[in-house]
C-alpha cells in the first residue's frame, strides 16, 4: 500500500524525479552499445533481493559474477524472507529516506505503485534498441510497463501451481501414481503417513498458506473459477459452493501437515522432501533450485507435477527487477548494463538452470533445461492458448498489495484457527476484498460489481 508520506514524498521530488528519469537514460543509452561499460568506467550496483536460499543463492551467483567480470561491482542489499514481504518494507524505508538502491526485485501490480512515485528509470530506449517488446510474452511485458514506459525487466518464469514429491518416500509408502485429484492426493497422504512419514511438508507462514491455498481453489474451481475469485475478487465467486469446497479441501490438507511447521521457512520444508523425510510440498518452482543445488535430479530423487486438478492450468509467478533514479553518472552506467544483462540469453539461460524457473525471454533453447523446466515451458504456451494461464496472487501478481496482505491474513487465519468456520472465511474473504485499490484493474472491476 502506498502511504501518505510516500505520495508527499513523490509530490516533493517530482521535478527533480523527471531530470533524474532523463539522466538515468542516458546512462541506459550509454550502456547499450556497452562500450562505455568498461572497466575503466566501473560503477557500483546495490541490488535489494531475498534470495537467500541455497538454490537461490547459487542462482544470483551467476549476475554476480557476470557483473564483476565486467569491472563493475556488486553490493548485496540482502533482507531476508520468503516472497519478499519484509524486502518491501525495507525497500519503502531506503526509498522515502533518499537512498534507493539501483535496482531492486520487484514484481506484479507493485511495479505500478512504485512508478507511480516517479523514483522508478525509464527503460524504453535500452527496451527499443534490444527489441524486449519482440522478446517478451505480452502479458509479461505489460507488467514491466507504466503507461506504456518501460520500468522494470523480468528474469523469469516461476510456475506456482508445482506440487513435488520424494520418489523414495512414495515408493516405500507404495504410491505408483502421483495424485491427479485431490482424492487421489488423500489417498496417497494417507498411505505416506502410515508409512510413518509426513504427507505434507510445510512452512507455516502466511505467504506460504496462501501458496497452497490458490492451488487448491485452481484445482478445485478451474481457471475461470480462479480469475473470477481471487483476481477479480467478485463477491458472488467469493461466497460461492466452489470456494466452499476450496476451503474444505484446504482445511483437510492442513491435518497431514506437521505440528512444527509455524514459522518453518519454505526452503526448510523442501529440505524434508530432499532429505525423505516428508512425502510431498505444494510450492513454486524455487523449490527445485534446493533440489537441484542438494544434488538431486528430476525424475530420480524428486518428482514435480501439477498440483491436483491444475494440469491444464498454469499459475505464473515474474521476478523483476525495477531500476531506481539515480544520480551519479557511474553508477547510472552499471545500472544500465544491469538491465541490458538481465535480459540477455546468456544470463537467462545461466540463471534459470539454476533458479528453477524458465526464461522471461521467448525464443530461447531449452536443450539444457530439465524435464520440470521443458512441461513448465510448454505448458505456459498451452495454458496462454486456452486462457488458463493465471496469476498468482500469493506472489504478487495480480492484486494490489493492500489487498493481497489482507487476503493473505484471512487465509492463514483460516489455516491456523481451527475454530473459524467456512462461512466466516468467506466473510472475511470479501472484506479482504475490499482493499483491491481503485484506480487498479482488478479494483476497478470490484468497484464496478458493487
Ligand atoms: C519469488 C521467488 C523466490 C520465492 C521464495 C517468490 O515470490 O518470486 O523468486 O525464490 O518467492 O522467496
Amino acid at each position: 500500500m502506498l502511504t501518505a508520506g510516500m505520495f508527499a514524498f513523490a509530490a516533493m521530488h517530482a521535478v527533480d524525479a523527471m531530470r533524474r528519469s532523463m539522466l538515468t537514460a542516458r546512462g541506459v543509452l550509454a550502456c547499450m552499445a556497452l562500450l562505455a561499460c568498461t572497466a575503466g568506467q566501473a560503477g557500483e550496483v546495490e541490488v535489494l533481493h531475498y534470495w537467500t536460499s541455497g538454490g537461490e543463492a547459487k542462482s544470483l551467483a551467476e549476475l554476480k559474477s557476470m557483473m564483476t567480470n565486467r569491472g563493475h561491482s556488486w553490493k548485496d542489499f540482502t533482507v531476508t524472507g520468503g516472497g519478499g514481504q519484509n524486502a518491501m518494507v525495507v525497500l519503502k524505508q531506503r526509498v522515502l529516506g533518499g537512498t534507493a538502491p539501483a535496482a531492486a526485485l520487484i514484481k506484479g501490480p507493485s511495479i505500478q505503485e512504485w512508478a507511480n512515485l516517479n523514483v522508478l528509470t525509464n527503460l524504453d530506449a535500452m527496451a527499443a534498441f534490444e527489441k524486449w517488446d519482440n522478446l517478451l510474452p505480452k502479458v509479461i511485458a505489460d507488467q514491466m510497463k507504466h503507461k506504456g514506459h518501460y520500468v522494470a525487466v523480468p528474469v523469469n518464469v516461476h510456475r506456482v501451481n508445482w506440487l513435488w514429491a520424494n520418489s523414495a518416500v512414495l515408493n516405500k509408502a507404495g504410491v505408483t501414481a502421483l495424485p491427479t485429484t485431490y482424492d487421489a492426493f488423500f489417498a496417497a497422504a494417507d498411505k505416506i503417513k502410515a508409512a510413518g512419514f509426513i504427507p505434507i511438508a510445510h512452512g507455516g507462514q502466511d505467504w506460504q498458506d496462501f501458496t497452497v491455498f490458490e492451488s487448491v481453489v485452481l484445482g478445485v474451481g478451474g481457471a475461470a473459477f480462479y480469475n473470477s475469485a481471487l483476481v477479480q475478487l467478485d463477491k458472488r465467486a467469493l461466497t460461492s459452493d466452489t470456494m466452499r469446497q476450496s476451503l474444505d479441501v484446504f482445511r483437510r490438507l492442513k491435518s497431514y501437515v506437521d505440528d512444527k511447521a509455524p514459522g518453518r521457512d519454505w526452503n526448510v520444508a523442501t529440505d524434508m522432501v530432499i532429505k525423505g523425510k516428508a512425502g510431498f510440498q505444494f510450492m513454486g518452482d524455487w523449490a527445485k533450485g534446493e533440489f537441484l543445488a542438494a544434488g538431486q535430479q528430476p525424475g530420480v530423487d524428486f518428482s514435480c507435477s501439477a498440483a491436483p486438478g491444475t494440469a491444464n492450468a498454469y499459475t505464473f509467478n515474474v521476478d523483476s527487477f525495477a531500476m531506481f533514479q539515480l544520480k551519479a553518472w557511474e553508477a547510472q552506467k552499471a545500472q544500465g548494463y544491469l538491465a541490458y544483462l538481465l535480459m540477455g540469453q546468456d544470463f537467462q539461460e545461466k540463471f534459470n538452470l539454476r533458479k528453477g524457473s524458465i526464461p522471461a525471454r521467448l525464443h530461447m533453447d531449452m536443450d539444457k533445461f530439465d524435464a520440470c523446466a521443458k512441461a513448465s515451458s510448454k505448458d505456459f504456451v498451452a495454458a496462454s492458448k486456452a486462457d488458463t494461464l493465471v496469476p498468482s496472487v500469493a506472489h504478487g501478481m495480480a492484486v494490489s498489495t493492500a489487498a493481497q496482505a489482507a487476503l493473505r491474513a484471512a487465509v492463514s487465519e483460516f489455516w491456523n484457527n481451527g475454530k473459524t468456520t467456512v462461512d466466516d472465511a468467506m466473510a472475511k474473504l470479501v472484506l479482504a476484498a475490499g482493499y483491491a485499490a481503485p484506480g487498479h484493474r482488478q479494483g476497478d472491476q470490484v468497484d464496478k460489481q458493487r
